[in-house]
């Protein structure tokens, strides 16, 4: 098993040293699999339907952490996937499975497309060097905007739901409204673009206290966590969510954050160009299945 996860961590590190975290299987985990070069550790996750991550992802979760080894680590992870599949208990509604994957460690991967995972969501990463903490109609939001970041938030949320794992809850929109008033506006970093003096758009950072949940998948320190980036359909593509960014990134560099990280949907065809040309690329992918509606 040691052996298994030595030459995975080893293989990972040859295709991106960026990765960190892969030199082990976290956490206490509901069970432990094992193939010929491969070791897992199974988990599900009940999720509230009342929480606000009930609006990030389906309510039921089965994730597989796997390692896989030897020469053909695709047939490793195929069999590991097989046996895990095998004994997984699907009786429940909305339920999905899930497994990332450090992205450019891409021999495995063919295990997870001929068995119809698809890839949902990347945690892409940049390195951020000193730039401008500020711009001309952009401005710090306060406790006052709640209800202006709170609407755009609540679109942000409808629009990621067109592409599967994320959906809008009942509960939703009055989760977002405490979420904003007891973290993000207290204590955590957030800007709202106003190029013609109303609120078009707004980006939310995590510094790197409330970060560390991300921290361990990278290799570099410190590092920021960027979850939210929205700007109205009327006000896109005229420079405002690059304006945002700049600010961001420009204010958590002089904070002394050196990478900022992220996670968009992979079939969103705004924010995926949108983030590589802001100079990020791609560290995990998540493969997903969904088990029905
Ligand atoms: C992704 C999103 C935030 C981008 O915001 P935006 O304000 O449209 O982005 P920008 O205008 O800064 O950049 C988009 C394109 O507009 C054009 N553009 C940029 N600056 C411009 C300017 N000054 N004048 C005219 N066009 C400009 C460019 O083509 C730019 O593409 P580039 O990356 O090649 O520079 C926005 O499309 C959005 O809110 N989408 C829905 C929600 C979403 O996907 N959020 C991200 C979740 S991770």
């Amino acid at each position: 098993m040691d052996a298994v996860i030595r030459a995975h961590a080893a293989r990972v590190r040859a295709a991106d040293p960026l990765v960190a975290g892969q030199d082990e299987l976290r956490g206490a985990g509901d069970g432990s699999l094992e193939a010929r070069d491969a070791v897992g550790r199974t988990s599900v996750e009940r999720i509230d339907l009342d929480s606000m991550r009930a609006a990030w992802s389906p309510l039921v979760l089965h994730r597989l952490q796997a390692r896989v080894a030897g020469p053909d680590p695709a047939a490793a992870l195929g069999a590991l996937l097989d046996r895990w599949l095998a004994g997984l208990r699907l009786d429940e509604p909305g339920q999905a499975l899930t497994v990332s994957w450090p992205s450019r460690d891409t021999t495995p991967l063919r295990a997870l497309a001929v068995r119809n995972f698809a890839p949902i969501v990347a945690q892409a990463v940049r390195p951020l060097t000193a730039g401008p903490a500020t711009a001309l109609g952009v401005r710090r939001a306060t406790m006052g905007d709640l209800e202006t970041v709170a609407r755009l938030y609540e679109r942000l949320v409808a629009y990621d739901a067109q592409f599967g794992w994320v959906a809008v809850r009942p509960s939703t929109p009055s989760r977002i409204r405490e979420f904003l008033a007891t973290e993000v506006l207290p204590t955590e970093w957030c800007w709202l673009a106003e190029p013609d003096g109303e609120a078009v758009g707004c980006v939310i950072v995590q510094p790197p206290a409330h970060s560390t949940w991300i921290a361990r998948s990278v290799h570099t320190a410190p590092l920021a966590y960027l979850s939210v980036l929205y700007v109205e359909p009327s006000a896109r593509g005229r420079g405002v969510g690059a304006l945002l960014t700049g600010v961001a990134h420009g204010h958590a560099a002089a904070q002394g954050v050196r990478t900022m990280t992220l996670h968009h949907a992979l079939p969103n065809p705004l924010s995926t160009p949108f983030w590589t040309r802001r100079g990020y690329r791609p560290l995990f992918t998540q493969w997903v299945r969904h088990l029905g509606p």
